[in-house]
């Protein structure tokens, strides 16, 4: 049997009760079975500096170690002030650096993110989008998963309680590892 499909999964919200860090654990629960959704926290990433990118701190080395090792990648993203979260952008930073270590090349990637807004992060997703460019990442084009007005659609445990969004969040991991299969028959 061939071993299965290892997603990473980050959140670029290091608040505890993040509404991005609660469907990412939804996540983990809709992944197909031939795959796994390992999680990394981004807590305790310093902010980038160039001087150091050829040798980085611990938790950086950890990172793109744990990015290297996976197949896929699936990042749940909040949006701040119409654009990608600066604990996100910061932690692709250091990931992509230096010249000819950009750990994310090459890699199939799905987005999603949850918004207390109406557009449901749509614009920091299409942002990390056009990032996605110069990493050289296969991103997955739809399903969108835009999940607004987050309120509503988590209870009070954190759980995701909208069964339309669960449909999509299972559609693009389902995506996701078809299109990793493909990439790697290639
Ligand atoms: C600095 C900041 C900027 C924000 N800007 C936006 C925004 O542009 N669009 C939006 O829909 N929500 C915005 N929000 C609200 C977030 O959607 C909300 O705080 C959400 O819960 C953040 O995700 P999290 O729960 O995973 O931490 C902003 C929140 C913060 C703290």
């Amino acid at each position: 049997m061939r071993k299965p499909i290892t997603i990473l999964g980050f959140a670029g919200s290091l608040r505890k009760n993040s509404y991005n860090k609660a469907l990412l654990r939804e996540a983990s629960e809709l992944v197909p079975k031939d795959a796994v959704l390992e999680v990394f926290d981004l807590e305790g990433i310093p902010l980038f500096n160039q001087d150091f990118e050829a040798q980085p701190p611990k938790k950086v080395k950890q990172f793109k170690a744990r990015i290297r090792a996976a197949d896929a990648i699936l990042i749940v993203t909040p949006e701040y002030n119409y654009s990608i979260p600066g604990v996100l952008k910061n932690a692709i930073d250091w990931a992509s650096r230096p010249p000819g270590d950009n750990v994310f090349f090459d890699k199939p990637v799905a987005v999603m993110g949850a918004s207390t807004g109406r557009l449901g992060t749509a614009r920091a997703q299409y942002h990390l989008r056009q990032c996605f460019v110069t990493l050289n990442m296969y991103p997955i084009n739809k399903p969108e998963v835009l999940v607004m007005f987050v309120k509503e659609k988590f209870d009070e445990n954190g759980k995701l309680k909208d069964e339309e969004a669960k449909e999509h969040v299972g559609e693009l991991l389902g995506n996701l590892v078809a299109w990793t299969k493909r990439l790697r028959k290639a």
